[in-house]
C-alpha cells in the first residue's frame, strides 16, 4: 500500500518537475518544441457572448482538444492574488484587451503543459487583434484553422444579460458589455480579414447543435488532410 503511495508521490513530482524544466525554456525553445508537435492549433473567434467557450466543450467531448480559453487563463490569473492579477481584473472590468505579451505568455506555457498529452489546441478567444495573430505566429507555431462566430450584437447582448443573472462574471454587466462590444468591433473583426484564407465563418445564431454540426464539418475537413492555405 505504502510502496504503491510513495511511487504514485514520485511520479507526480516527476511531472510537476517536467512541467517547471519546460517552463524554463526560452520562448524560442518552447516555439520549437510547438512547431515539431504538430499538432492542429484551432482559433476560435466571436465576439462577446458569440457561443466559443460553448463550442469548445462540445468539441473537446468529440475530438479529445486541449481547450485554452485566454479568458479563462487571465481569470485565474486574477483568482491567484497575484500583483499582475490585480491589473488584469481592472483591464477585463473595463472591457479593455489585456497587454498582448502577458496573454501571450499565459497561452503557451499552457500549450507546453500540455503538449505531451494533446490532441491539438482549441485557443478560444485569441487573437484579438491582428497584432496578436502576428507574434502568436512568430513566437508560437502557425494556426491550422479559424473559426469566426458571427451573429448580431442584439444577440450576444441578451445572451450575455441572461448569463449575468448568475455567472458572477465583472464583465457581464450592460456598460462592461457595451464596451466589450465595441473593443470587439474595433480591434477583434480586423482579425477575421487577415485570416481571409484560413478563416472559417458560421453563422451562430441558430441553436448550438445546428451550430456545431458546421464546426464539425470544418474540423473533419482538416482531419481528411485539407491543408489550410498561407495568408
Ligand atoms: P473572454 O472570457 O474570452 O470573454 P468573451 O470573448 O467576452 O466571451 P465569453 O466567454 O463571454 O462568451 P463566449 O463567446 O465564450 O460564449 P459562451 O459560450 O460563454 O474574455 C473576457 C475578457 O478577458 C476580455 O474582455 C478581455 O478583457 C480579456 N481577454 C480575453 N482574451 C484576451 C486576449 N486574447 N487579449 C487581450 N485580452 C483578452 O456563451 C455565452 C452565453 O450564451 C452562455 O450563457 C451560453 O449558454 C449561451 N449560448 C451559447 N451558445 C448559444 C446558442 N447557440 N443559443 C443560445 N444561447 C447560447
Amino acid at each position: 500500500m505504502f510502496h504503491l503511495m510513495y511511487k504514485f508521490m514520485d511520479s507526480m513530482q516527476r511531472l510537476a518537475q517536467d512541467a517547471a524544466d519546460k517552463l524554463n525554456l526560452t520562448p524560442a525553445e518552447m516555439a520549437e518544441l510547438l512547431a515539431k508537435s504538430n499538432l492542429p492549433v484551432i482559433f476560435v473567434l466571436g465576439g462577446p457572448g458569440s457561443g466559443k467557450g460553448t463550442q469548445c466543450e462540445k468539441l473537446v467531448a468529440k475530438y479529445g482538444f486541449t481547450h485554452l480559453s485566454s479568458g479563462d487563463l487571465l481569470r485565474a490569473e486574477v483568482e491567484s492574488g497575484s500583483d499582475l492579477g490585480k491589473q488584469i481584473k481592472d483591464t477585463m472590468e473595463a472591457g479593455d484587451l489585456v497587454p498582448l505579451e502577458t496573454v501571450l505568455r499565459l497561452l503557451r506555457e499552457a500549450m507546453i503543459t500540455s503538449l505531451e498529452t494533446s490532441k491539438g489546441f482549441l485557443i478560444d478567444g485569441y487573437p484579438r487583434e491582428v497584432e496578436q495573430a502576428v507574434k502568436f505566429e512568430e513566437q508560437v507555431c502557425p494556426c491550422t484553422l479559424v473559426i469566426y462566430f458571427e451573429l448580431s450584437d442584439e444577440v450576444m447582448t441578451q445572451r450575455l444579460m441572461k448569463r449575468g443573472e448568475t455567472s458572477g462574471r465583472v464583465d457581464d454587466n450592460e456598460e462592461t458589455i457595451k464596451k466589450r462590444l465595441q473593443t470587439f468591433h474595433e480591434h477583434s473583426q480586423p482579425v477575421v480579414c487577415h485570416y481571409e484564407q484560413r478563416c472559417k465563418t458560421i453563422n451562430a445564431e441558430r441553436s448550438v447543435d445546428e451550430i456545431f454540426e458546421d464546426v464539425c464539418k470544418e474540423v473533419d475537413n482538416l482531419k481528411c488532410g485539407e491543408q489550410p492555405a498561407a495568408e
